[in-house]
């Protein structure tokens, strides 16, 4: 096996509601290469979204470790998480969160301009990445005059603007008709290739999960392998 760009072990997730105490992930162990796909099944209230939240450091864990892409992730101090959150993982959910005052490029260049990649970049790189989402065309359209298929296609070219290694999305069909999750299923497939990523994928789209190099069904609090 090559040296794996996500290597979880031990991990240990809680939830406290009130005095009862929810075991979400109970030493739970992950491993996934790089440039790979993985699926992530399991049933609704596994954990999955926790899982994926945990990945792009925007969820805690109790213990155990995790490591993505050479980042410790209970180590790394608050500042240097930012960068990681920024410059390590692009997330794309089921819904696409575009701002509906901002064009699809201005949607994809925001988050370089907010790392501080210059304006004039920004745009060169936001339009290239339309061009390989299939949108060259819908650059200068608003959320509100694109299909969802497009929407959520603009909002994948968003989690690349800052070059990630991994891409973490949550049922990124969710919310999608069955020709809209195709257009968004082939381009998903095609990221390890064209962008150089890992994808960590949720979902309970079956088309959709026929896609990973490898699957993991997440139930009990472990990840069972089922591919
Ligand atoms: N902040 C929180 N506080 C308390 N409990 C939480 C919190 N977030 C999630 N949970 C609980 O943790 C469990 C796992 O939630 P999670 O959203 O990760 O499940 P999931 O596998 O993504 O489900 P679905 O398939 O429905 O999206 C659920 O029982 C949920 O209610
Ligand atoms: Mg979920």
């Amino acid at each position: 096996m090559n040296e794996p760009i996500i290597e979880c072990k031990d991990l240990t997730k809680t939830f406290s509601s009130g005095a009862e105490v929810l075991r979400i992930l109970d030493h739970a162990d992950f491993m996934l290469e790089r440039e790979n796909i993985c699926t992530i099944l399991g049933p609704s209230g596994s954990g999955k979204s926790t899982f994926l939240a945990i990945l792009g450091s925007l969820e805690r864990f109790d213990s155990g470790t995790v490591r993505v892409d050479g980042y410790d992730l209970h180590m790394v101090p608050e500042k240097s998480l930012s960068v990681f959150r920024r410059n390590v993982v692009g997330f794309v959910f089921q819904f696409h969160f575009l701002l509906n005052d901002f064009t699809a490029l201005e949607n994809v260049a925001l988050p370089g301009y907010m790392a501080g990649i210059s304006r004039a970049d920004a745009w060169e790189k936001a339009t290239k990445l339309l061009d390989l989402v299939g949108l060259e065309n819908r650059a200068h359209h608003y959320p509100s005059q694109l299909s969802g298929g497009e929407r959520q296609r603009v909002a994948i070219a968003r989690a690349l603007i800052n070059g990630p290694t991994i891409v973490l999305a949550d049922e990124p069909t969710g919310n999608l008709d069955a020709a809209s999750a195709e257009e968004v299923r082939s381009l998903l497939q095609r990221l390890p290739d064209v962008a150089k990523t890992t994808l960590v994928l949720v979902t309970h789209d079956s088309a959709l999960a026929t896609i990973g190099n490898t699957s993991h069904l997440l139930k009990g609090g472990h990840f069972e392998c089922i591919k």
